[in-house]
């Protein structure tokens, strides 16, 4: 046999191999054949989980989860952020245990990887945020939920098993919002969420074009008018909605102060990005921040939570408890933002996608991956203590300005 027919038949060998199917299909999917995985088990990262999701959902519902706003630049641009940070691990440390628990406002989580609120859990699984809860008590994380939840807060405590925070949205009237925020607090939330990302509104073409490409008649299930439905939300039950929504475009720091000053558990502002409205908010009283894009949802900044990160850190790190969300899908990805000096690191999408794919036993497995993830990069860089982790374990990558 000559060379080339040699070359020729190893290549055939090779084209027919089980390797070489394997290498195909982890291009994409993790599962053994050409497709999204079908149980959690089979999952190697949360990626796995998001053609499984895709699957699973109709289209609009899918549009919902995964859009970003415009073209999707700052949806890329947060997990784009993470690569202008590479890591320096220290040697020789004896790393058999490692403590991943965190505390935020004096209460003690095994972890710092926390749930952020998403809306409408029940358009991905029927058992939406309830599912959620369980899974983040059987894996023993925060949970944050949304205002716009499937689910009362009452019964999303019960499945917790112990205080969860409170997103809320301030699109309302102030009596709205006053009502909310009692209604948290009587269920026992140890901290409100402001979200203040969306005041200007957002333009999320790819839901737009998911949506057309579903053929079922949506209004079977919801209300055409967005604001409409969201109306009808456990949350807003007995509540006096008026029709549309500005989304809060009169918002103000005289808002913040005024919420400050009925708020008897802790305050947070999520979607803050700058270090000098971060510094207005420690004025205002407020007692931390989420440094949030709203994954890419709200505006089209093009700019990575984890580049807004140090700017918020330097402004009010002493004195105010620092979370950060968008993008988030790996152990190392957390390992930076704790690094650059936060406190906690929310999940938005990932938990989604196995929700959707598999229900709670899909956000089980997608806390686990992390969990996991978030150990072996701790062990690897020799840092055996969440607070052990430091900016010393990063460089930073030249970039072009
Ligand atoms: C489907 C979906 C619904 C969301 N709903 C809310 C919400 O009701 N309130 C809120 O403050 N943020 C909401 N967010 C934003 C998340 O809290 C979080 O900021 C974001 O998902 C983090 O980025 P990631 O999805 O890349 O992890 C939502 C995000 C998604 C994907």
């Amino acid at each position: 046999m000559d060379r080339r027919e040699s070359r020729r038949q190893f290549l055939k060998f090779m084209a027919a191999s089980p390797v070489m199917a394997l290498s195909q299909s982890t291009r994409k999917f993790a599962g053994l054949g050409d497709g999204p995985i079908t149980n959690p088990e089979q999952a190697i990262n949360v990626f796995d989980f998001e053609p499984a999701a895709e699957k699973t959902l109709p289209p609009a519902h899918w549009g919902y989860l995964s859009t970003g706003t415009d073209d999707d630049g700052t949806l890329r641009a947060n997990r784009d952020g993470f690569d202008l940070y590479q890591l320096r691990p220290r040697r020789l440390i004896d790393v058999r245990r490692i403590d991943m628990s965190t505390r935020l406002f004096g209460e003690r989580y095994e972890t710092p990887i926390v749930i952020a609120p998403t809306g409408r859990n029940q358009a991905f699984h029927a058992d939406g945020e309830l599912a959620v809860a369980r899974a983040a008590k059987a894996k023993s994380h925060l949970q944050m939920l949304s205002t716009v939840a499937s689910t009362g807060v009452e019964d999303v405590t019960a499945a917790r098993g112990a205080p969860i925070w409170y997103q809320l949205y301030a699109r309302y009237d102030w009596e709205i919002t006053e009502a909310l925020v009692e209604r948290a607090e009587a269920a026992g939330c140890s901290a409100i969420v402001l979200t203040v990302d969306l005041q200007g509104g957002s333009n999320r073409e790819t839901n737009k074009r998911f949506a057309k490409l579903d053929e079922r008649e949506c209004t079977l299930c919801h209300e055409p008018v967005f604001q409409d439905y969201i109306r009808t939300k456990p949350m807003f039950d007995g509540l006096n909605v008026p029709e549309g929504s500005d989304y809060g475009r009169s918002l103000s720091w005289d808002f913040v102060r005024r919420l400050r000053e009925i708020t008897s558990v802790k305050l947070l502002i999520k979607g803050i990005v700058r270090g000098d409205d971060a510094a207005l908010a420690a004025e205002a009283g407020v007692d931390g921040i989420v440094v949030s894009n709203h994954g890419g949802r709200a505006s089209a900044s093009n700019r990575s939570t984890i580049e807004c990160l140090p700017e918020v850190v330097e402004a009010v790190g002493d004195r105010m408890t620092i979370l950060i969300d968008g993008g988030f899908r790996r152990g190392t990805d957390f390992f930076k933002a704790l690094a650059l000096g936060a406190d906690a690191v929310c999940i938005g999408r990932p938990y989604l996608w196995g929700l959707a794919a598999f229900g709670q036993a899909g956000v089980e497995a997608v806390l686990e991956i992390l969990r996991a993830e978030l150990a072996l990069v701790m062990r690897q860089a020799g840092t055996k203590t969440v607070a052990e982790i430091n900016s010393s374990f990063l460089a930073e990558r030249f970039r072009v300005q």
